[in-house]
This record gives C-alpha cells, sequence and structure tokens, in this order.
C-alpha cells in the first residue's frame, strides 16, 4: 500500500509538470488539442481562427504580442480589466491556457488593411508621430514604435480596427479602462475627439 502511493505520486506530479508546460510551450503552427478546442468553441465566434476580428468592435489579435495577451486575458478574468463580454469568456481558464491561447494568437500573421479617409489619416500620422506639444500629448511612437509595431509588453497597434481603437481611447481617458492605465490614461485624457478619431484611423491603415 505504502509502497504504491510512493510509486504513484511522483508520476502524478511529473504528469502535471509535463502538461502545463507543454501547453505552455506548444510551438504556435502546432496548435495544442486543448487550446484549439477552446478557440473553436468560444474566440471564433469574434476574433476567428486566425485572430481577425468578424466586427470592427472586436480587436484584431493575430499578430499581437503574446506576453500582452496573456496579461488582458488575465485581467478580464481578475477583474482588473472590465469587459461583462471577455470576463465571461474565460472566467474558467487557467494561466497554461491563456499561455496556448496568446502563443496561437500572436503567432498569426496581420491580414492587409485598407488606408481610410486621406484628410483624417494625415492629421492622425501628425498625432502619432509627433504628439500634440500645444496640450501636451505625446508621440504615440514613443512607446509603440515607428510603425505601432509595440514590444513584448506594450501592444502592438498596427492595423487594428478603428472603432476598437476609439472606444480603447475614450476608456482610458475616462479611466473606465484602468489596468495598467497610468500612461495611457494621462496620454488620452489630452486628446481630442478629432485627434482620436484622426489618430485610430491612421493606426487602422498601418501594416
Ligand atoms: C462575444 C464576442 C467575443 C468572444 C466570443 C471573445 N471575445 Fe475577446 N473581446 C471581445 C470584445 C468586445 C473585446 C474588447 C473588450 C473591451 O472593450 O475592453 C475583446 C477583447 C479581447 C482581448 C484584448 C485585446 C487587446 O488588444 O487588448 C483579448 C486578448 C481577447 N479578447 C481574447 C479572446 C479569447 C482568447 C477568446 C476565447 C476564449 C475571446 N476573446 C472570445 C469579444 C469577444
Ligand atoms: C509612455 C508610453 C506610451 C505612450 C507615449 C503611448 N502609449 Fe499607448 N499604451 C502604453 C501602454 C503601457 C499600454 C498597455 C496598457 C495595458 O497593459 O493595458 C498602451 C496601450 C494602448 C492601447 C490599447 C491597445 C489594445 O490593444 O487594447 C491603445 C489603443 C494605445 N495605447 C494607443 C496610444 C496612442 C494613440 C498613443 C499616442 C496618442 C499612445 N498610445 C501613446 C504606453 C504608451
Amino acid at each position: 500500500m505504502l509502497r504504491r502511493k510512493f510509486y504513484t505520486l511522483p508520476i502524478t506530479l511529473l504528469a502535471m509538470v509535463l502538461t502545463s508546460s507543454a501547453l505552455a510551450q506548444t510551438p504556435a503552427t502546432t496548435a495544442n488539442p486543448r487550446v484549439m478546442e477552446i478557440i473553436d468553441t468560444r474566440c471564433v465566434l469574434c476574433h476567428g481562427r486566425e485572430g481577425e476580428s468578424a466586427s470592427a468592435v472586436y480587436p484584431r489579435l493575430a499578430a499581437q504580442h503574446p506576453d500582452y495577451l496573456q496579461k488582458q486575458l488575465k485581467d478580464f478574468r481578475d477583474g482588473r480589466r472590465k469587459s461583462d463580454t471577455m470576463s465571461d469568456m474565460v472566467k474558467d481558464l487557467k494561466d497554461e491556457e491563456f499561455a496556448g491561447l496568446a502563443a496561437w494568437f500572436g503567432s498569426r500573421k496581420a491580414a492587409f488593411r485598407q488606408p481610410g479617409d486621406a484628410d483624417l489619416a494625415a492629421v492622425g500620422k501628425f498625432v502619432f508621430t509627433r504628439g500634440n506639444s500645444y496640450s501636451g500629448v505625446p508621440a504615440c511612437t514613443a512607446c509603440h514604435g515607428p510603425s505601432g509595431h509595440g514590444t513584448q509588453q506594450l501592444p502592438r497597434l498596427a492595423g487594428q480596427h478603428p472603432a476598437y481603437l476609439e472606444v480603447q481611447l475614450k476608456e482610458f481617458g475616462k479611466r473606465e479602462r484602468s489596468n495598467d492605465n497610468a500612461v495611457m490614461h494621462s496620454v488620452a485624457s489630452k486628446l481630442t475627439e478629432l485627434e482620436i478619431r484622426a489618430v485610430s484611423v491612421y493606426i487602422g491603415a498601418l501594416q
């Protein structure tokens, strides 16, 4: 009896470690079956299997940085980022599953984006690359990079749906999106309606 327990415990532990690290380290192209099941039964409806969202109000996830995606998923689950839809989607998911989901969507290729209204995009380009020194808005490129590609911790903005970007900028401005928004609150609260619209149109067409 004692002997059996002695052997089964380490094996169970080893199996647990192997399963969780396999989920976390699955190379993005060979998707883990559990991760694909979650995507095909839940995420696909709004974000598509390839992370190209069905509607402009659902963010595109393709080519987004995995660390950023993982953090947002945890924040939705743990209530740090408020969204009834997303909190419901991820409330029963584990960190290892978030890692698998983030690796999958982060490895998808960003599809081509059509440019929007050229006049608005020109104003948007100015805000994006130079900010607005009259109202104290810093250039977005200072953090999100010259083409909006971001870094591991900083979200990629390039090619994101303008309608989604506008909503996020307004929420940062009003502190309704408050997971780590100290920085983005101070940026977004200084943007006018026109600047928000223009910079979102410009970003939406970046590849
Ligand atoms: C019914 C539609 C719907 C479904 C299904 C859904 N999402 Fe979302 N998702 C949204 C909306 C809407 C937002 C924007 C939330 C907000 O306003 O902050 C969002 C935001 C996100 C974000 C944040 C993106 C960013 O750029 O900050 C991630 C990551 C995400 N979803 C992943 C997932 C995953 C993974 C699944 C499947 C488990 C999923 N979503 C299922 C609608 C959906
Ligand atoms: C000082 C650095 C900094 C500057 C300057 C900055 N940002 Fe950000 N931005 C961040 C950080 C950090 C986050 C991630 C917040 C989080 O983790 O939720 C972010 C997030 C965002 C998001 C959310 C992306 C998503 O997928 O939901 C948008 C949209 C955004 N920034 C737009 C802008 C725009 C437009 C400008 C210029 C007007 C700008 N940012 C300037 C640091 C910066």
